[in-house]
């Protein structure tokens, strides 16, 4: 089969409205620390649910700040997946705390709560689940792990902008959630994030953290950052927010679609979805069994996009196994935990660690293409092109 056709995996949703909206700020002169930044965070918070948030340069930062406003520090630890993007173990250490990785659930591939359970230690101060793909981590169980143990929960948002988990948008379930705004996000502000809470505490933490920890222009009570969000990214994102839904439901009715027509084919694994969970499906993903197919994933992602279809091919290392995480060269002069007077733990061995449920998928998973600019004949088009892939 040949074709001239090139179907991309994702493409954002934008349109004059944003360049409108910057070229505002643009000749205001106002860059930063204005109103459009404070509606942001007020029409953001409403749409998740919460009564707070507040708006940072990235996903990353927002992370730190939630986990710091949360009490982590040197000495704790935090429990984390080890299939997610990177900056959700590394804002741990940022924290200067040490990441403890769990197992996923096979069919969400999300924390497992029972794993969780298994690895809180004295020293856990909080679980971070990452709401992968744009579906929903298992809250009920996690919630009542942490709840048991006296621990925080911070939800991972980065993926799963209006996912919603038995009725509660994501992000207002834990006690914070962030969000990423980065360029490939279900809306972006270029870079950006935002961490969400109904606590009054957590939030005014983030305030000073993301702003050098200074209350007045001469007075700095804590170590802070500049994390702070600029006007322009907080004007794009008023636009973004607004074609939220519209981009969500296209790639909702796009992927369900998909994954009702791929159900018989033998060396592709649709996951199971929860009735209760509304997946906003960031990615659209499968999973590929090399033994069935007799190819590799890359072999897979090659020849599909010899036939004009680009896949999402992400994820294939479980994060214990990242060179930083093996080498454990985190700062220049050593590990905060290795001294031994803030750290009483025994210091984890990454080496060792094996979770059979992310082994199983890691470097297995494909994510379909889906997005909003897609038509039906597109999708036939995916659909077609899979069924003719036989197995060797
Ligand atoms: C799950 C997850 N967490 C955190 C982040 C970090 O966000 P950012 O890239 O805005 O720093 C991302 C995205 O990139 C992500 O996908």
């Amino acid at each position: 089969m040949t074709t001239t056709r090139f179907i991309k995996v994702a493409e954002p949703l934008v349109g004059e409205e944003e360049v409108q909206a910057v070229r505002e700020v643009i000749l205001s002169g106002q860059y930063v620390s204005g109103r459009r930044v404070r509606e942001f965070e007020e029409r953001f918070a409403e749409y998740v649910g919460v009564r707070y948030a507040v708006a940072v340069s990235n996903g990353t930062a927002a992370l730190h700040c939630a986990l710091a406003a949360l009490g982590v520090g040197p000495g704790d630890e935090v429990i984390v997946p080890p299939l997610t993007f990177f900056s959700t173990v590394t804002s741990v250490l940022h924290a200067g705390a040490v990441p403890i990785f769990a197992d996923i659930a096979p069919d969400s591939f999300c924390l497992d709560p029972e794993d969780v359970r298994k690895r809180i230690t004295p020293r856990t101060k909080v679980i971070l689940p990452v709401h992968f793909f744009g579906n929903a981590a298992d809250m009920d169980g996690i919630c009542a792990v942490a709840r048991e143990a006296g621990l925080k929960v911070l939800e991972d948002c980065a993926q799963a902008h209006g996912t919603e988990y038995k009725g509660r948008r994501v992000g207002s379930i834990g006690d914070a959630g962030i969000f990423s705004f980065y360029a490939t996000k279900a809306m972006t502000t270029g870079e950006g994030g935002i961490v969400t809470t109904d606590d009054e505490g957590v939030a005014r933490y983030t305030l000073l953290m993301r702003g050098h920890g200074m209350t007045d222009r001469d007075h700095h009570v804590m170590l802070g950052y500049n994390y702070r969000m600029t006007e322009i990214a907080a004007a794009l994102g008023l636009v973004q927010l607004g074609r939220l839904e519209e981009g969500n439901r296209a790639r909702i009715e796009n992927s369900r679609w998909l994954l009702s027509q791929l159900s018989d084919i033998e060396w592709l694994e649709v996951p199971k979805s929860e009735p209760h969970v509304r997946h906003t499906f960031f990615w659209c993903p499968v999973f590929v069994d090399e033994d069935k197919l007799g190819m590799g994933v890359m072999d897979l992602v090659r020849l599909l996009r010899s036939r004009g279809i680009e896949v999402r091919q992400r994820y294939q290392t479980p994060l214990y196994r990242q060179p930083l995480m093996q080498q454990q060269n985190f700062y220049a002069n050593g590990k905060p935990w290795n001294g031994g007077h803030h750290y009483e733990g025994e210091v984890p061995d990454y080496r060792d660690l094996c979770l059979p449920n992310v082994e199983k998928v890691a470097g297995k998973l494909i994510g379909l293409p889906n997005h909003p600019k897609l038509t039906s004949d597109d999708l036939e088009y995916v659909v077609r092109v899979l069924h003719d892939i036989k197995p060797s």
